[in-house]
C-alpha cells in the first residue's frame, strides 16, 4: 500500500529542523560536542512530538540503550496521521559546531513505513551525484569510469568536476584515484551529508561525494537524492564482526550488497529536511541578532520533486523555547 506523505506535513519538517538547529546553533566553538548534540536531539524531539504522524524512528541517536532520546525504534508523533519511518540526525557534524567549522546541518527524513533501510551505525562507502548523472554511476566500476560517466552526463570534462571526499586514510586509495583522473578534489574534515545533498544541484561547486563516511548519514542523503531524481550507490563497510552481525540483526542480509537506490529508499514518497547550522555548499548557518534568529532550511517531496529553499526570521522573545541556552 502506498500512502502519499502529506503535503502540508512538508513546512511542519521545517519546524523541526529549524527548531533543533536554533537550538544547538547558539553552541557553536564551545568545544563541546556532546552538549551540542544534546541540545539538538532535545529540541528535535519536542518538535517532532507535535507533528501528526505515527511515526518510528528508524535512524536516529542509536539503540534504545545507549541514548535516551531519538532512539531507534522510539514512536515519535502525535500517534495520529500517516504511519511513517523517521530518519533523523538532529546535529550532523559534533565535531563541526563544537569547533565553528562548516556544514552542520539539522536533518529529518520521513518516508512510508518499511521504506528507508534500517542502517545500522557504522561505516558506507558511498557514491552520489545529481540527476544529470542519474544511471550513470557504478560503485563496483573504477572511480575513473564513474567520473568520465559523469562529466559526459553533466556535458563538461572529468578536470572541470568537484569530488567530495572525507579526509580519513581509510579513502586515500580512492583519493591517489581521483588525482590520477584528474579531476578536481575537496577533501573534508567532517560533515559529508550536506555536499552529498549538494550534488542535486549544479551551481553548488560540487559534482560528486565519494567515499567511506557513516552509513546513517548515506541513508539520509539518498533520500534527499530519491526526492530531486540524483542517484546515490553504496555498500556498507564494517569494520568488525560484531558490526557485520549488527546489520544482520537490522534486517540487511547481506553486509557486503551492493545497495542501489530502492535498496536505500524504496520509493518516491519521501520528505527530506534540513536546516543548516552552520554554513554549507547548499544552507547557510543559524544567524541569531538579539531578538531574532535567521535559519535557512531546504526541504523537498519525492512525489513531485519540488524543492523549496525557505529563509525564516524567528522572534525569539515570542518563542523562548526555540533557544534556551544550554541543554
Ligand atoms: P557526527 O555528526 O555523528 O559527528 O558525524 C560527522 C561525520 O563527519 C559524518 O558527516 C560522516 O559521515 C562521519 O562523521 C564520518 O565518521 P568518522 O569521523 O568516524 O570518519
Amino acid at each position: 500500500m502506498r500512502i502519499e506523505i502529506e503535503r502540508e506535513l512538508a513546512l511542519e519538517f521545517v519546524r523541526v529542523t529549524e527548531a533543533a538547529a536554533l537550538a544547538c546553533g547558539r553552541l557553536m566553538g564551545t568545544g563541546d560536542k556532546d552538549g551540542c548534540d544534546a541540545a539538538a536531539v532535545k529540541a528535535m524531539r519536542t518538535a517532532l512530538s507535535t507533528v501528526e504522524i505515527n511515526g518510528t524512528i528508524v535512524i536516529g541517536e542509536g539503540e534504545m540503550d545507549e541514548a535516551p532520546m531519538l532512539y531507534i525504534g522510539e514512536t515519535v508523533g502525535t500517534g495520529r496521521g500517516p504511519a511513517v519511518d523517521v530518519a533523523v540526525d538532529p546535529l550532523e557534524g559534533t565535531n563541526v559546531l563544537a569547533k565553528g567549522l562548516t556544514r552542520a546541518l539539522s536533518v529529518l527524513a520521513v518516508a512510508e513505513e518499511g521504506c528507508l533501510l534500517h542502517a545500522p551505525d557504522m561505516y558506507m562507502d558511498k557514491l552520489a551525484v545529481g540527476p544529470a548523472a542519474r544511471g550513470r554511476i557504478d560503485i563496483d566500476a573504477p572511480i575513473s569510469y564513474n567520473l568520465r560517466e559523469v562529466a559526459r552526463g553533466l556535458n563538461r570534462n572529468v578536470e572541470d568536476l568537484v569530488v567530495v571526499i572525507l579526509d580519513r586514510p581509510r579513502n586515500e586509495k580512492l583519493i591517489n584515484e581521483v588525482r590520477r583522473a584528474g579531476a578536481r578534489i575537496k577533501l573534508i574534515p567532517d560533515g559529508d551529508l550536506s555536499p552529498a545533498v549538494a550534488v542535486a544541484f549544479e551551481d553548488s561547486g560540487v559534482d560528486v561525494l565519494a567515499g567511506i563516511g557513516g552509513a546513517p548519514e548515506g541513508v539520509l542523503a539518498a533520500a534527499a537524492l530519491r526526492c530531486v531524481g540524483g542517484e546515490m550507490q553504496a555498500r556498507l563497510w564494517p569494520t568488525s564482526e560484531a558490526e557485520a552481525e549488527r546489520a544482520k540483526k537490522m534486517g540487511i542480509k547481506d553486509v557486503r550488497q551492493k545497495l542501489v537506490m530502492d535498496d536505500l529508499v524504496r520509493n518516491d514518497d519521501v520528505v527530506f529536511a534540513a536546516t543548516g547550522v552552520t554554513d554549507g555548499e547548499l544552507l547557510k548557518g543559524v544567524y541569531y541578532s538579539g531578538h531574532t534568529a535567521r535559519t535557512h532550511s531546504l526541504v523537498m517531496r519525492g512525489t513531485t520533486g519540488t524543492v523549496r529553499f525557505i529563509e525564516a526570521l524567528h522572534r525569539l522573545d515570542r518563542k523562548p523555547e526555540l533557544v534556551k541556552k544550554g541543554r
